[in-house]
């Protein structure tokens, strides 16, 4: 039988809640698949600060090394709460960046989804929204404003000052560009690449090298649209994009923007693919104000879950299983609080009635190998 070891990092807020219902997934898929979970949890984000006064502990880091997959729940707390822990420890730049830094995840793929059974969660009008959407962002992760030098001191006049580059070399531009364009290839041979080349001297770097790399891609079209204007064609037509490519920061804001127009967050998995690990996690954060009453949607842990299956695995088939168990569960009427208002149509359940639906729907799906 297969084995697999998964590091299970549950996070801060909703992440344990959330992480339950995915672990529930993964011993269904095993037991239907005849492949075995090692799933072993550890501390990271803020709960591991306040447990282990480090927010990425080596205990963590260890086990991720060893790991074939990691699976990470959200992290971080409310504003104030933060103040708590040393800002270079806050979960963000203490566990988040340095797992980034530490698997070289360059390649952050996004889905964008909404199926018409999902499509009374969005605020755009029917018509806009036509027969749903289906989108899939690439940002790129270790680079840029994130990971560029920075400096704050006070300037020979006596004013405070901050500096920080975004920067990237050559490699880092093409590396990401050849998935963007393996991944068009793959879909309708579109490429909608995102830029600020007006303003901003890295997007020239950038653009110059995926005009070089679409040589290598002939069939796909390349589409080029400043952010600004992205932003508002997202709102305005989303059903014109299907592959986006971009840097970090501007990944960062659109990709939550395409939150917005889904409807939630809480519908946004992701998967952060390095050289030779990767790792999956919801695009959210860990909503401290509604943590620990079971009304958080599990749709984003479990949707990484199936993204784990398929780009770790290679389970395809299951991984697409486990989407469309997800969407029965919806279209059967289910939600959960945080993404719903109770109606006649809309029947509200726990975190954690939500997952056991998923999984009674998964069984019933027959696993064709
Ligand atoms: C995301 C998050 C992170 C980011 C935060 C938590 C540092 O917003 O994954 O989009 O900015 O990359
Ligand atoms: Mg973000």
């Amino acid at each position: 039988m297969t084995s697999k070891t998964i590091a299970l990092l549950d996070g801060d807020g909703i992440g344990p809640e959330i992480m339950a219902e995915a672990v529930k997934l993964l011993k269904v898929v095993s037991a239907r698949n005849n492949i075995d979970f090692d799933l072993q949890h550890s501390p990271f984000g803020a709960a591991a600060y306040f447990s282990d006064g480090d927010s990425f502990p080596t205990a963590t880091k260890n086990l991720c090394d060893k790991a074939d997959a990691i699976l990470k729940g959200p992290i971080g707390l409310g504003h104030e709460e933060s103040k708590k822990i040393p800002i270079d420890m806050q979960p963000e730049r203490g566990a988040l960046l340095p797992l980034r830094r530490r698997y070289n995840t360059y390649a952050n793929f996004r889905p964008v989804v909404l199926p018409q059974s999902l499509s009374h969660f969005s605020p755009l009008k029917k018509e806009i929204i036509g027969n749903g959407i289906d989108i899939i962002i690439i940002r790129e992760l270790v680079g840029g404003l994130y990971f560029g030098k920075k400096e704050t001191g006070i300037d020979k006049n006596g004013k405070r000052f901050v500096r920080e580059a975004l920067e990237y070399d050559e490699d880092q531009i093409f590396a990401i560009a050849k998935v963007a364009f393996e991944t068009a290839t793959k879909r309708k041979k579109v490429l909608h690449n995102i830029h600020k080349s007006n303003v901003l001297k890295s997007s020239v770097l950038w653009n110059e090298i995926i005009d070089e790399v679409n040589q290598d891609y002939p069939d796909v079209t390349v589409v080029n649209i400043l952010v600004d204007a992205a932003a508002t064609y997202l709102c305005l037509n989303p059903g014109q994009f299907d592959v986006m490519v971009m840097e970090n920061m501007f990944g960062d804001i659109l990709s939550d923007q395409a939150g917005g127009i889904l409807g939630s967050l809480g519908l946004m998995p992701s998967a952060c693919v390095g050289p030779e690990k990767a790792y999956y996690e919801p695009s959210h954060g860990s909503a401290p104000d509604i943590a620990g009453q079971g009304i958080a949607n599990p749709y984003s842990m479990i949707g990484s879950v199936a993204m784990m299956l398929e780009m770790s695995f290679g389970m395809v088939k299951e991984a697409a299983n486990v989407w469309m168990a997800m969407q029965a569960v919806f279209a059967q009427g289910h939600s959960t609080p945080d993404l719903s208002k109770s109606t006649d149509e809309v029947k509200l359940i726990t975190t954690s009635a939500f997952g056991d639906l998923v999984a009674s729907e998964l069984q019933k799906i027959p696993r064709v190998s």
